[in-house]
């Protein structure tokens, strides 16, 4: 059962362009996690390599046309699964129709991704600053949904040295930005142990992106 005044949404303008919204995601949480775990069991999480050698804390793995990617090489999307080799799960519906009203509810209309990054963070787990940039083009906008253990996501600005805000986010809530933030450094602090309910020691998070 759903907490019934968690899931009334609260909605916040965090910067230009930029809205979080408090339990948007709570109503299709059980929907979410099925889908989560059809993802997962076909392309598991794992640790990728940074361009520089470092070996990421968050692991990661994607559904959608394409998915996010990241090796020596560099930092790119691509359509099959370097582990699998077969091509990303594809969004399920339910993904998809998350993401897209809760871009609505941020004033970007028709939102369509084609990208969903699905990044799992274990207790002490990070994400540095950062500019979410390999998008072909900028016009829509970032989605991004927190599933699990709280954590403090950095909102900056758009220079890496500009001081971050700190945000909250706890299961089910969603961050939406785009139009003048959609470059905005962003990053997540590490994160503290806990149990979560559904989905034990971790946070899980869903970025939605058009990539293409
Ligand atoms: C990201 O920027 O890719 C992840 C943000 C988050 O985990 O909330
Ligand atoms: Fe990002």
């Amino acid at each position: 059962m759903h907490d019934l005044l968690a899931a009334v949404p609260r909605t916040a303008r965090i910067a230009e362009g930029a809205f979080f919204l408090g339990g948007f995601a709570l109503p299709d949480e059980d929907r979410v996690l099925a889908a989560l775990h059809g993802i997962v069991a076909a392309s598991p999480f794992r640790n990728m390599i940074t361009p520089g050698g470092f070996r990421m804390s968050v692991a990661m793995t994607n559904c959608g046309t394409v998915g996010w990617v990241t090796d020596r090489r560099g930092y790119r999307y691509s359509e099959t699964d370097p582990e699998t080799g077969a091509r990303w799960p594809s969004m399920p519906a339910v993904f998809a129709d998350l993401a897209s009203r809760a871009a609505d509810r941020a004033g970007f209309a028709g939102f369509a991704p084609d990208a969903c990054l699905i990044n799992r963070y274990e207790p002490g787990a990070r994400m540095s600053l950062h500019q979410d940039r390999d998008e072909r083009d900028f016009a829509a906008p970032i989605v991004s949904v927190s599933l699990g253990l709280p954590a403090i996501f950095l909102f900056g600005g758009s220079k890496r040295s500009d001081r971050p805000q700190r945000i909250p986010l706890e299961h089910g809530d969603v961050v939406a930005w785009g139009g003048p933030s959609r470059l905005w450094f962003h990053g997540v602090l590490p994160l503290r142990d806990g149990d979560h309910p559904s989905l034990g020691r971790c946070r899980i998070n869903l970025t939605f992106r058009r990539a293409l």
